[in-house]
């Protein structure tokens, strides 16, 4: 009886293998005898509700009309760089040598290393934390996820700290 039963599982496998080819095959030749036309607009409508740009202050339509969204919700999430901590990454990705003065990190809170450092101008500093220094200083701090800004922005935290 179970000898029975896994024959007939086996015997199901090659068929639906046999079914998923057969529609495999069919695929292929519909999409060619579709002319790159219709094809171009089948992706237009496929991607259509994903990729409709929306403005603040729009009303978006999105793929289902009756729930009709004004782009505020957008504008909402969006602003989340502007909240920005520069105090948590830096706790996250720079304090392990930047407290330390691990590798010869100028510490935060010695003035002296800082007013120094500053004499090269802040551009130049924002710039070392962007692709890193004498490869001692890691290319943006470790802080893969933070922009130019978001690194100019814990430089002027480290800054503001050591006075
Ligand atoms: C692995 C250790 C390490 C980490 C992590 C690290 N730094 Fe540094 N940083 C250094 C060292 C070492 C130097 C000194 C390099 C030198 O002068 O040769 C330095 C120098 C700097 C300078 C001075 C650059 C200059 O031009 O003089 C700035 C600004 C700076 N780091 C910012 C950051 C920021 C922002 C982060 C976190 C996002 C960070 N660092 C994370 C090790 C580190």
């Amino acid at each position: 009886m179970e000898k029975e039963t896994s024959v007939v599982i086996i015997k199901n496998v090659a068929g639906v293998r046999a079914l998923l080819a057969g529609l495999l095959a069919l695929g292929v030749l519909s999409a060619n005898t579709i002319s790159a036309q219709s094809v171009d607009d089948l992706i237009a409508e496929r991607i259509k509700p994903v990729g409709e740009v929306c403005l603040a202050g729009d009303t978006c339509t999105g793929n289902n009309n009756s729930s009709n969204t004004t782009a505020q919700t957008t504008a909402d999430t969006g602003g989340a760089t502007s909240g920005f901590d520069a105090e948590a990454t830096y706790m996250q990705s720079c304090f392990a040598c930047h407290s330390t003065g691990a590798a010869g990190a100028p510490k935060v809170g010695d003035a002296e290393a800082w007013a120094t450092r500053l004499e090269k101008g802040m551009e130049v500093l924002i710039a070392s934390s962007v692709d890193g220094l004498n490869g001692v200083m890691p290319p943006k701090g470790l802080c893969f996820t933070c922009s130019d800004e978001d690194l100019a922005a814990i430089v002027q935290y480290m800054l503001d700290n050591s006075q």
